[in-house]
């Protein structure tokens, strides 16, 4: 089948993020798409600047109206940010007939019902799951994943810039401004920082969640707005004495009297989930009438999360171009005839670290043994606790954690340790993950 070419506006943070993953991941997207994607031309001011991606086979140009106009192009991915020139691109490229992928939520806040009602009357797609919580799938989680729900609220870490600001002023005591320069500079702040910092990204993007958790027009107009600019490290240390974070939340509830939507900063108990959520990380809080409380959680910014959202936009929009329209989200998400038959390893051929308790005798040499036993199978130990033996027992229960080890080893090794005369009983294993 025929290739998809896309033609991609702006190559910065995200369209740099995005030709990498295109690149990278191409098998598995022409898997997963039904067919090739290509990225056909990209456009950016300064074409001497050096980039994040590997540019080559792509066509370079300063001129995005030419690819919105190349008619081999069929999907238009906008990455340039702003207002002006990203709306007339994207309406212009409607009009040419080309679907479109976007990740500029002030765009979509602000022109959405324009740009969505063009889209309509030519039957073609705007997708923009980027513009919300950066990697989180949380347009879709809602749009698909909770539908039969009535909403009730939504709260949200959706200022990556913010959190990673409150973060850092809490954990380090850094200073404000200094903070945000690093932030800046790793590609997370907006071309204009105040946009984060005052609370205008998050209300951008508040705007856009409430519209489709709600089922109402865009309306960013109507968002109570304040940032973080306000919070001084005092504030911070305080509200931690007192058991509480500080954090800027995008708040949308269906009251009584109407819907509340707005954004500023929040005391949470520090007990919460949410009230964990750290650095450059954003999290969606979803209270749906069925399911209750769901939260979602990833990299709110930067540019291969962010990518990951896009490039999944332009799949979606790939598939509908491809599948029969019944049948437009494959069952298993890959296509029918591109399931692989790949091995799936039996547990003893897993790697994992564990937790091991053990019941010892409590005499010398005991552990000494156990010690000597893993290390001869090569498993090393991360942390060792002893503790007092029960009233009235001398056996003392030992805690062992172990660095990663292939389950077959580990197998072995505790069939030793259990044969052992000064160790009651059968060990008890537990398989730990980090899940960094
Ligand atoms: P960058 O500033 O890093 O990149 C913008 C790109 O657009 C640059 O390549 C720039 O060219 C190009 N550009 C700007 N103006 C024009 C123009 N008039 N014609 C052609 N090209 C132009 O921005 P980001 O990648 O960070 O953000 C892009 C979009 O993604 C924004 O809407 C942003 O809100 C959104 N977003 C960003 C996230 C992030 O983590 N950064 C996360 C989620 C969404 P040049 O490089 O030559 O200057
Ligand atoms: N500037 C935004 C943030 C980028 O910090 O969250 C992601 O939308």
């Amino acid at each position: 089948m025929k290739p998809i070419n896309i033609g991609l506006l702006g190559l910065g943070t995200v369209g740099g993020g995005t030709v990498s993953v295109l690149k990278r991941n191409a098998g598995e997207i022409t898997r997963r798409a039904g067919r090739e994607i290509q990225i056909r031309a990209a456009s950016a001011r300064d074409l001497e600047r050096a980039r994040i991606c590997d540019t080559e086979g792509i066509q370079l140009t300063t001129r995005s109206f030419d690819i919105v106009n190349d008619p081999d192009i069929d999907i238009i991915v906008e990455l340039i940010g702003g207002i002006s020139p990203a709306k007339e691109l994207v309406l212009a490229a409607l009009d040419n007939g080309k679907h479109v992928v976007t990740a500029n939520k002030a765009l979509i806040a602000l022109h959405g019902n324009e740009i969505f009602a063009k889209a309509r009357e030519k039957g073609l797609m705007v997708a923009f799951e980027a513009a919300v919580a950066g990697g989180i799938p949380i347009i879709k989680a809602i749009r698909e994943g909770l539908a039969g729900n009535t909403v009730e609220w939504l709260a949200g870490i959706i200022n990556g810039t913010c959190n990673f600001i409150l973060t850092e002023m809490r954990e380090k005591g850094r200073d404000f401004a200094d903070v945000l320069s690093e932030a800046q500079a790793l590609g997370y702040a907006e071309a204009d920082p105040t946009f984060d910092v005052e609370g205008i990204d998050a209300a951008h993007k508040l705007t856009i969640l409430a519209s489709i958790a709600f089922g109402i027009p865009l309306q960013f107009d109507k968002v109570y707005v304040e940032g973080i600019t306000g919070i001084t490290a005092m504030d911070v240390a305080y509200a931690e004495a007192l058991g509480y974070r500080i954090k800027l939340l995008g708040i949308a509830r269906r009251a009584p009297e109407g819907i509340e939507l707005r954004v500023h900063p929040t005391l949470i108990p520090e007990r919460r989930l949410i009230a964990n959520v750290n650095g450059v990380m954003n999290a969606v809080l979803v209270k749906g009438d069925a399911v209750g409380p769901t939260l979602y959680y990833g990299a709110g910014a930067g540019a291969e999360p962010t990518a990951s959202s896009v490039v999944a936009d332009i799949i979606d929009v790939v598939r509908t171009l491809t599948s029969d329209p019944e049948n437009r989200v494959p069952h298993l998400a890959f296509q029918p005839g591109a399931i692989a038959e790949m091995a799936i390893l039996p547990i003893t051929e897993v790697e994992t670290a564990y937790y091991l308790r053990l019941s010892a005798a409590d005499q010398p040499g005991v552990l000494a043994d156990v010690t000597r036993i893993l290390a001869n199978r090569g498993i090393s130990i991360e942390a060792i606790l002893q503790k007092e033996p029960p009233p009235g027992e001398s056996q003392l229960p030992v805690i062992l954690l172990t660095h990663k080890v292939r389950e077959r080893e580990l197998n072995a090794a505790i069939a030793l340790i259990e044969a052992l005369p000064t160790i009651g009983g059968p060990v008890k294993r537990i398989r730990m993950e980090t899940l960094g």
